[in-house]
């Protein structure tokens, strides 16, 4: 019997960012695991035209619940939306749901944040400190509550080379930063924020940090603890391999690149690639939720949830087996065949920028133009080079994670619990791993039937016979111009010409 599973049985569960990439994966392995639990409260906004109860409807209907409705059929009566928005006081809670639900809850795992990397540094604080902020307010009104896990990143602290389990404080107390966004107006916001995030290369991560800082300063009454997860990436193994719903991180880049977009990125080959499954995520969250709550350790403990140092992965390895999947199961209309260079040099960057990213698109809004179609190629190109810009901070660089309290939490597991809670990622195989990455993304993404595989595959040799046809027209276009103009193209012309009689 799994000691976690059975300490989940009957409780209330509070559960932040629960329609998010890493919440609905936390909420599937809860219910599949722990049937038993009393109720499972998400706090959640209307969206998209679509009210609090249409959003659960949709997620408990897609293929990720599919398990979960065999092994807990009331599931839908398990699961409470309240209303809340991190953009606003108090997160918008009434008083009402504080009162009658809020008030019962055990556990909270506070997953909801802005993952923007480009956020304004306003908004970043709001979502990712100022909200933090009241939800530990709010959590220590809770009389019933036995922990609180914060999930942040790995990333918080990448301004260092080595990062241990702690908190690294920054420069400015998050109180002061929170309580000047009241005051102090955009521009000045703007113009300040270099300074501040100063070290980090986005205000995700510097927000990241500070919301670490406010759970230790304000949660001091509390039992918290935090997670810092790498690049979160599709499941390893449950509910099954490859699910994945987002285009964030290297999921934007493999649709980018499966559908002949991106073909060359500023990457370092050998700089590793820090992937962790999701659920190996949500397994690590739910062994801190117990162990938290059952052993109380003080002072807080942060968990790093990383592959790097037990298992590396480097991205010209992720890159060669990528593409080695698009070979097998291509995705469908591809603009261009993949291909994936890497560069590590600035001009080389930019010249690919130009010519096999900027050229081919500015081509292609020309002939929609001419057919009387509205030209829109550049506009996305423009978007995905800028979203890949910011990334490559993240692709040319290796960080070293010390990982003493997350084996420490596997030690104290019992063998059922290491199994049924697995996150012991030296027994991940990569390759396999990333060929079910790309697959996923072709199922549940881009919603691709592999029925259609023969007919991507034809669609690839289409294009790869226009790109040698273009190659040799260009080629021969070039070679005509120079023998019309220059008198050692045609002296070499008439040498090598004869060479053909032979
Ligand atoms: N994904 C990664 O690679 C990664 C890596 C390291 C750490 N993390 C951390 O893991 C956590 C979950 O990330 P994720 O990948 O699951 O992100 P995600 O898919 O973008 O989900 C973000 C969640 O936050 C909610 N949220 C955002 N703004 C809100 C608002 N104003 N009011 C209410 N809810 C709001 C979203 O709700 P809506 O659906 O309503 O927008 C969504 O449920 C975050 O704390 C993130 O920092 C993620």
């Amino acid at each position: 019997m799994s000691m976690i599973a059975a300490f989940y049985d009957n409780k209330s569960i509070l559960i932040t960012g629960a329609t998010g990439f890493l919440g609905k994966v936390l909420m599937e392995k809860l219910f599949r695991t722990s049937p038993d639990l009393k109720v499972i409260y998400i706090l959640v906004r209307p969206k998209a035209g679509q009210t609090l109860q249409q959003r659960v409807f949709q997620i408990l209907n897609s293929k990720l619940f599919e398990k979960v409705k065999e092994v807990c059929p009331k599931v839908h009566e398990k699961i409470k939306p309240i209303y809340a928005d991190l953009n606003q006081k108090d997160l918008a809670i009434s008083k009402e749901d504080l009162q009658e639900h809020l008030s019962s809850v055990n556990i909270i795992f506070h997953c909801a944040a802005t993952v923007r990397f480009d956020d304004p540094l306003r908004h970043a604080v709001q979502l990712n400190v100022t909200a933090t902020q009241q939800l530990l307010h709010i959590a220590s009104q809770m009389p019933k509550l036995e922990a609180f896990i914060h999930i942040s990143t790995a990333y918080s602290n990448c301004n260092l080379k080595h990062i241990d389990e702690v908190i690294y404080p920054c420069s400015v107390e998050p109180k002061k930063i929170i309580e000047s966004m009241e005051w102090l107006d955009d521009a000045i916001i703007d113009e300040i924020t270099p300074k501040l995030i100063a070290g980090r290369p986005n205000t995700y991560t510097y927000t990241k940090a500070l919301g670490e800082m406010v759970v230790q300063e304000e949660g001091n009454n509390l039992n918290v603890a935090i997670i810092r997860p790498s690049i979160v990436g599709a499941t390893w193994q449950e509910p099954f391999p490859g699910w994945v719903d987002n285009l964030n991180g290297p999921s934007g880049i493999i649709v980018a690149a499966g559908k002949g977009f991106l073909r060359s990125i500023k990457a370092t080959p050998m700089a590793v690639a820090d992937l962790i499954p999701v659920d190996t995520v949500v397994n690590l969250t739910l062994a801190v939720g117990w162990y938290t709550a059952v052993h109380r350790p003080k002072p807080t403990l942060i968990y790093h949830c990383t592959s790097g140092t037990t298992n590396p992965c480097n991205w010209g390895k992720m890159g060669l087996q990528v593409l080695a999947t698009f070979e097998k199961a291509p995705f469908e209309g591809a603009f261009r065949r993949p291909n994936a260079d890497f560069t590590t040099n600035y001009f080389t960057a930019s010249y690919w920028n130009a010519v096999s990213h900027r050229a081919p698109a500015i081509i292609y809004d020309f002939y929609l133009r001419l057919t009387g179609r509205e030209p829109r190629m550049t506009k996305l190109m423009n978007r995905l080079l800028r979203t890949i810009s910011m990334l490559e901070y993240f692709i040319n660089r290796s960080w070293e994670w010390s990982t003493y309290n997350t084996e420490m939490l596997m030690s104290e597991l019992s063998p059922e619990d290491q199994r049924v809670f697995n996150f012991d990622v030296s027994q991940l195989n990569w390759l396999e791993y990333i060929e079910n990455y790309v697959l996923g993304i072709k199922k549940y993404i881009l919603k691709e039937d592999m029925a259609g595989i023969p007919e991507a595959k034809q669609h690839l040799k289409r294009l790869r016979n226009i790109h040698y046809l273009f190659n040799t027209a260009l080629f021969l276009i070039i070679w005509c111009l120079l023998i019309a103009r220059s008198q050692m193209a045609r002296n070499m012309w008439f040498f090598i010409s004869p060479l053909y009689n032979l």
